[in-house]
C-alpha cells in the first residue's frame, strides 16, 4: 500500500513547485525569519518551499531533511543555484538526530502525512534554540464547503482523507496544531486560518482556485486507483464538478488551512 498519497513522480514533483508559489501570498504572508540564520525545515519535498525561503530571507542557511530520497533529489537538482546555502539531509522527521540547534525552523504540508505528528514535534524541538521561530502550516479538510451541490467533489475529497486516515495520516492534523505544539511543550502558540473563499465576488480568481485544484486532488488519483478506494468515474466526475464551480459565478467554494507560529 502508498503509504504517501500524492507519491513522488516527476509530475507530482513539478506540481509540488507549482503549489508553492501558488500558495506562497496566502503561506508567506505572515511568515518573518528576519535575524535568523539557520533554518531547519522537515519534510522539504523538491525544495519548493526552500527557495521561496532562500529569497525572501537571503541571511538563512537551510538544512532540508525529507524521508524521501527521491524528493531530495530532486531538490538537489532544483536548489543547486544556492551553493552551501542549502545541505540535504535523508532522515524521518520522527527520528531526527542532527547533532546541531537551529533558530528557525519550517514544516508545511508534512505533518498531514506523519503517523506521530507529535513526535515529529518533539523532535524538532529537541534540535531548537532558545528563542528559535517555528512556523508549521498544515491542512484542513473538514474545512471545505462547497454550494450548491458538487457532490462529486465532496464525495472525492471524502474518499481522498478516509484513504489518508487508512495510511497513517491525518487530513485535518492543521486544526490540531494548537493542541499539538502546546503537547510538545511550546508554551506561546499563535494560529491563524488562510484559504479560499469564492463567491460571487471572485471574478478571475474562481477560475485560478478551481485549476489549482483540479491539480491538487487528480495528484491523489494514482494512490486511490491502485488502492481501489476510488475508480476513473470518481475521478472524473470531481474534476467535472470544479470545472462547473470554475465557470458558476455564483457557486460557493470555502476551504481554510492552518498556520501556527510559535518560539521556544
Ligand atoms: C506534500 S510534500 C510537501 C513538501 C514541501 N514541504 C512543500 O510544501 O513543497 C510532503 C513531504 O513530506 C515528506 N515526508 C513525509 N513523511 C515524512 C517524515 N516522517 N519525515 C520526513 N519527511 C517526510 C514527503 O517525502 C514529502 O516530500
Amino acid at each position: 500500500m502508498a503509504n504517501y498519497v500524492h507519491g513522488f513522480d516527476p509530475i507530482e514533483q513539478l506540481r509540488l513547485k507549482e503549489q508553492a508559489e501558488f500558495l506562497a501570498p496566502m503561506v508567506y504572508k505572515e511568515v518573518d525569519f528576519g535575524g535568523c540564520k539557520n533554518l531547519l525545515e522537515v519534510g522539504s519535498g523538491v525544495g519548493a518551499q526552500t527557495r521561496i525561503l532562500l529569497e525572501k530571507f537571503p541571511a538563512l542557511q537551510i538544512t532540508c531533511v525529507d524521508s524521501s530520497a527521491e524528493q531530495l533529489a530532486q531538490a538537489r537538482i532544483n536548489l543547486a543555484s544556492f551553493g552551501d546555502r542549502v545541505r540535504f539531509v535523508e532522515q524521518d522527521g520522527c527520528e531526527l538526530q542532527l547533532g546541531e540547534r537551529f533558530d528557525a525552523a519550517f514544516v508545511c504540508w508534512t505533518l498531514e502525512h506523519v503517523p506521530s505528528p507529535i513526535r515529529l514535534l518533539i523532535k524538532l524541538k529537541e534540535h531548537l534554540q532558545p528563542g528559535a521561530r517555528l512556523y508549521v502550516t498544515e491542512v484542513f479538510n473538514s474545512s471545505l464547503y462547497v454550494s450548491p451541490g458538487y457532490s462529486h467533489l465532496r464525495y472525492y475529497v471524502e474518499v481522498m482523507s478516509d484513504f489518508q486516515r487508512k495510511i497513517g495520516g491525518n487530513p485535518d492534523v492543521g486544526i490540531e496544531l494548537g493542541n499539538l505544539l502546546t503537547e510538545a511543550g511550546f508554551s506561546s502558540c499563535t494560529t491563524r486560518f488562510d484559504g479560499f473563499y469564492l463567491d460571487a465576488r471572485s471574478g478571475e480568481k474562481r477560475k485560478m482556485v478551481t485549476s489549482y485544484w483540479k491539480e491538487l486532488l487528480k495528484s491523489a488519483a494514482p494512490a486511490l486507483l491502485a488502492e481501489g478506494v476510488g475508480t476513473h468515474l470518481t475521478v472524473k466526475k470531481m474534476l467535472e464538478d470544479l470545472e462547473k464551480l470554475g465557470n458558476d459565478e455564483n457557486a460557493i467554494f470555502f476551504y481554510q488551512f492552518v498556520q501556527a507560529k510559535t518560539t521556544y
